[in-house]
């Protein structure tokens, strides 16, 4: 008969329905326990809260490629990239290599307030998924901003002669260049073959999981036991990080950096003088023969990759004007800001807590103003920027 079995049905279906409420209630049962709780537990975080969540993820991201260097991509590239990043024997001096500054055992940076330029060298966690190099922007692509430090004289200080020299001495670089790139003659594209060799290491460089990703993951599926670890303080500090303190306007994304440049009202003067960041960063990357419009680069000047290279233009707003770096790996990459100048991340959260407004322009200005964070509120946002790093071993993910 079809009456009883279609009402056997309905209670079926409704016995189903109430049962995936009460299993729907029971899951949220902890997140109606938490509000206003300081101990365990999730908070209630909206719709909108969750979305702006969910722009900071997944984690980790697709390899970065550059169409304007053939061989990153090419495990072969990173190997020879990884064995010259550390090899002293490239160097004038015979003692600095890029690992030097930017050592692994400290996210690839050295922990120093400024090295070159008064400037705090940045960890090159990540940077592979930058558009910019360095904090002014002077190059467009990761193989420029490696040729730089290759060459400068005050760096590595290598040159076509001395480069050409070491192959010749050294099997274990030469083979896997000539299988690369063929014969090496020395000439710039030696050199330009080499950064590119450099990059294709350095693209290899991507940081761990960190306690934010899990958090991030369980919260979007719906998994609130798993969401409810990631510890209250740093709970409550996300929810400034995406609400009231504007945090995430510039530090967008699964990287946390938009790729911009922003004045956030750091003094300019340096102990090595006036810095005009982004201002100077232009002239030079618009100046450069190794930018994406070059020959060097392995993509045409009309590709898409060098679109941005191709339409910016230095403007007096860009004076001052910083890179937004990205927040992966932050807790291990003291002190902050591109004149080191923050020996903490409570200093850096006291900068956005107390900054002066007549300071900013540009970009800044629109979006920042002091916060004037109550003690507790700081350190629940110091916690946030602390679950960016990973707790377990080298905050770096081998290849
Ligand atoms: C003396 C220390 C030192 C050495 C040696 C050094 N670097 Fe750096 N590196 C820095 C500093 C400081 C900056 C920031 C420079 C700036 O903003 O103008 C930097 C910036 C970079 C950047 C840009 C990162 C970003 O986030 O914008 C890359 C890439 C890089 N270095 C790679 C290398 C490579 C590859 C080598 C070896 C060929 C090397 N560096 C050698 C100190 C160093
Ligand atoms: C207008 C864009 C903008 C906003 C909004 C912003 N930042 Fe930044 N942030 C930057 C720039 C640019 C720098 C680098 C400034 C410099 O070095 O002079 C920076 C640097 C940092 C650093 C140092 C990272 C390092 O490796 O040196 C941290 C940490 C940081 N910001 C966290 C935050 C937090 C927390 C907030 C919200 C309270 C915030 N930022 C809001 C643009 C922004």
């Amino acid at each position: 008969m079809s009456v009883p079995r279609g009402r056997r049905w309905r209670a079926q279906m409704l016995a189903r329905c109430v049962g995936s409420a009460l299993a729907a209630l029971s899951m949220l049962a902890p997140v109606a326990h938490a509000q206003g709780e300081a101990a365990e537990g999730l908070l209630r975080f909206s719709a909108q809260e969750r979305a702006r969540i969910a722009t900071h993820g997944p984690w980790p991201p697709a390899p970065a490629a550059d169409a304007g260097n053939r061989v990153q991509g090419d495990a072969a590239a990173a190997a020879l990239g990884k064995r010259l990043f550390f090899d002293k024997r490239l160097s004038a001096s015979g003692q600095l290599a890029c690992a030097s500054c930017h050592d692994p055992g400290r996210g690839f940076q050295d922990g120093l307030r400024f090295s070159r330029h008064g400037r705090n060298t940045p960890s090159l966690l990540n940077t592979g998924h930058q558009r910019w190099f360095g904090w002014d922007g002077a190059k467009d692509s990761l193989w420029a901003a490696a040729l730089l430090p290759l060459t400068a004289p005050d760096e590595i200080g290598a040159t076509p002669t001395s480069a050409l020299t070491l192959l010749q001495q050294a099997p274990d670089l030469r083979v896997p260049y000539e299988v690369l790139f063929g014969a090496p003659v020395a000439d710039t594209t030696l050199m330009v073959n080499l950064a590119k060799a450099l990059a294709a290491y350095q693209a290899t460089l991507v940081s761990r999981r960190t306690p934010f990703d899990d958090f991030r993951d369980a919260l979007l599926k719906g998994d609130s036991l798993a969401a409810q670890r990631f510890p209250p303080a740093a709970q409550r500090g996300l929810k400034i990080f995406i609400g009231e303190g504007r945090c995430f306007f510039c530090h967008t994304g699964p990287t946390f950096s938009n790729g911009e440049f922003a004045d956030i009202g750091r003094p300019f003067f340096t102990p090595v003088g006036a810095d005009p960041g982004r201002w100077g960063g232009l002239q030079a990357l618009l100046a450069s023969p190794f930018n994406r419009l070059g020959s060097h680069s392995d993509a045409r000047p009309q590709h898409a990759s060098a679109v941005a290279t191709r339409h910016v233009q230095p403007e007096p707003r860009n004076f001052g004007e910083f890179k937004v770096p990205g927040l992966r790996g932050v807790a291990g990459t003291a002190p902050y800001f591109h004149d080191g100048s923050a020996a903490t991340l409570e200093g850096v959260v006291m900068h956005y807590s107390t900054l002066d407004e007549r300071r900013l322009h540009a970009d800044g200005a629109r979006i920042l103003r002091a916060l004037h964070l109550s003690a507790a509120q700081a350190a629940d946002l110091a916690a946030f920027l602390r679950s960016l790093t990973a707790s377990d071993g080298p905050n770096l993910r081998t290849p």
